[in-house]
Order: C-alpha cells, then sequence, then structure tokens
C-alpha cells in the first residue's frame, strides 16, 4: 500500500495526506543574546545571523519574530561585569531581570523562557561556584545559588525556567522553591540530557563563556553513554520537571526517540549553535542547498520525537514556511 502512495507522489495532495511528521512556525523556540548598551547589534564571526544585542535591539527583533509567527524566546545574558559566583545573574537589576521586565513591558504576548545557568556570568566560565580544593564545581553550592536565581528570573516574569547546568538534583530545588514563593504555575524545562559536546563551541563565543580552565565533563553527560542519557532525563522528570530535553540534537537522534518513548512529557531539542554554523558556512559556500538541508534537518528532529526545536534557524524556517503557504 505504500508503495502506491510512492508511486503516486505527484500527487501532492495524496502526499500532504499521508505525510506522518510535520514541522510548524508553532514548534520552535528562537534564542537571544543579550547584553548591556542601546543600538548594539554585533554579528557573531561563528554564527552569521546571530547577533549579541542590547534591550532596545531586542525589543525590535521580538516585533519581527511576532510577525513572522514566533511567540517563544530563550534569553541568554552577557553581563557587563563576570565574578567568581556569576552575581549579575542574582540581581534584580542584573541583565536578565531587566530584560525581561521590558521585554514584557512592551511585548507582553512573547512567552519568555530564561536560560538558568552560571557559565554566561562567572569569570572562570564554569556553570557553578568552583570548589577551590578540586577545582570542579560544586554541585550542592550550585544549587542554592540556582534557585536565587530562578526567583530572580520568576519575579521579573519569566514565563518558564530553563536550567542548564546539569547539577545534581537541581529540578527537586528548583520545583521546591518556585513552590514556596507562589510560583506553583511556572513551568521548567530541563536541560535533562545534555551531553558534554564539542557542539557548543560557537555558542561560547557569543556568550563569552569558555571555561578558563578544566572542562565541563564534571557534570555533562558523555556522549557514549546511551543508558545514562536515559535516565537523566527521568530522572528529571521524576524530580518535577514538566519538559525534557536533549541538547545537541542531531548527533543524538536515537536518544531523543528513546527518551520519548519512556516518557509521556512533552520533548525539546536542542539545535546547538555548532550545528547550526555546519549549515550556514556549508550553504554560504553553495556546498549545500541551504533551504532544503535545513527543513530536511528540522523534519528529523520531529520525527526522532521532538514536540519542540529551539534552534537559531527559526526564522528562516518560518520565513520558509510562509512561503510555502504553510
Ligand atoms: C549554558 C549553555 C550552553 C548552551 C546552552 N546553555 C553552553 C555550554 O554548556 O557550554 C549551548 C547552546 C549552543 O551551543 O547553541 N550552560
Ligand atoms: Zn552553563
Amino acid at each position: 500500500m505504500f508503495q502506491r502512495f510512492r508511486r503516486t507522489r505527484l500527487n501532492k495532495h495524496l502526499c500532504a495526506l499521508v505525510r506522518e511528521t510535520q514541522v510548524s512556525v508553532n514548534d520552535f523556540i528562537y534564542p537571544l543574546f543579550i547584553r548591556s548598551g542601546k543600538g548594539v547589534k554585533t554579528e557573531v564571526a561563528s554564527m552569521p545571523g546571530v547577533f549579541q544585542m542590547s534591550i532596545d535591539e531586542i525589543i525590535k527583533e521580538c516585533e519581527e519574530l511576532k510577525q513572522l509567527g514566533i511567540f517563544s524566546i530563550l534569553l541568554f545574558g552577557i553581563p557587563d561585569v563576570k565574578d567568581s559566583i556569576g552575581s549579575d545573574s542574582l540581581c534584580e537589576h542584573g541583565i536578565i531581570a531587566s530584560s525581561i521586565r521590558e521585554i514584557k513591558k512592551v511585548h507582553p504576548d512573547m512567552f519568555i523562557v530564561t536560560d538558568l545557568c552560571f557559565c554566561e556570568y562567572t569569570d572562570h566560565g564554569h556553570c557553578g561556584i568552583i570548589d577551590e580544593v578540586n577545582e570542579t564545581v560544586n554541585n550542592d553550592a550550585t544549587l542554592e545559588i540556582s534557585a536565587q536565581q530562578a526567583l530572580i528570573h520568576a519575579n521579573a516574569g519569566a514565563d518558564m525556567i530553563a536550567p542548564s547546568g546539569m547539577m545534581d538534583g537541581i529540578i527537586q530545588t528548583l520545583r521546591t522553591t518556585l513552590d514556596k514563593n507562589g510560583f506553583e504555575n511556572l513551568p521548567i524545562m530541563a536541560y535533562s540530557t545534555k551531553f558534554s559536546s564539542a557542539y557548543y563551541g560557537p555558542f561560547r563565543d557569543v556568550a563569552e563563556s569558555s571555561p578558563s580552565f578544566g572542562d565541563r565533563t564534571t557534570y555533562q553527560m558523555d556522549p557514549a553513554n546511551r543508558r545514562e542519557a536515559i535516565s537523566e532525563s527521568l530522572s528529571d522528570e521524576a524530580q518535577g520537571a514538566d519538559i525534557l530535553m536533549v541538547k545537541p540534537a542531531l548527533a543524538y537522534l536515537d536518544i531523543v526517540r528513546e527518551i520519548k518513548d519512556a516518557t509521556l512529557l512533552p520533548m525539546a531539542v536542542y539545535n546547538v549553535s555548532g550545528e547550526y554554523a555546519m549549515l550556514k558556512f556549508a550553504g554560504m559556500n553553495d556546498l549545500i542547498d541551504y533551504e532544503r538541508v535545513v527543513m530536511e534537518t528540522m523534519i528529523s528532529f520531529k520525527r526522532a520525537g521532538a514536540d519542540i526545536i529551539i534552534s537559531y534557524h527559526a526564522k528562516e524556517v518560518a520565513q520558509m514556511l510562509q512561503k510555502q503557504g504553510v
């Protein structure tokens, strides 16, 4: 029967009727990088089409996003001053808290997701407080300041919190803290299965967050481990996560499918900076049909089981879908 579908492939209506996977503008969350200043819009060399922007530019950007049908954004802050504990992220007047307030004033209809981590805010570039003795992140001390950061985001008006540091017990800590402070309805999207990956390279340029010593292998996952990857996500589900995530996306679609089959929660994939850069530079050099490859990639995420796609391609995809009249 499927052969008959193939033979009648030229009939686009039949094709549409039997197509199993759809990509829609509703699937996307668009990451944005905010820094202080006015009129700042600096393109990132390793990610053409991606910018660091000041709040006024972000507000213009949101208008553009809404016109494309994209209402969900993931905010990353780049503070003026970094220190050992990431103080800017713990302060009501820090870059993220003030950005949320400003955006919400103009665009109350934007759905703002905040990346909760410390690597963009610490001078050493690690995702938490450093234990001087072991020269690695102190998990439990980081949990405490993560709870503080979550309340900063929540009080500023964030619509969803996305902890990305992979600290043990982070979801339970945040859920308890949010519930105790009147934010029972604020959802948590866990970076539940986050691999220690070289695909984050360009992001660390844009967020200026490369670790100054060591690496993130003590808290991020070994790409070789499949069962551990599944158990990390299921553990976050048990702790109260509302949405699970696999990151990066492309090299880990087997993991997306396995977690999807093991949970009833919605699943997100993070189509990360290195994945974006690979397609972008290949396209700019006419090595691939950029638009088709981007669409094929997005379809592969949905087919693997993703409900939500966090991607720097989101605007381009929305434009392509508009062109196709989808
Ligand atoms: C912060 C964070 C990272 C990314 C999202 N949140 C970087 C990292 O862990 O080094 C990567 C996103 C990307 O590469 O696009 N913990
Ligand atoms: Zn981090």
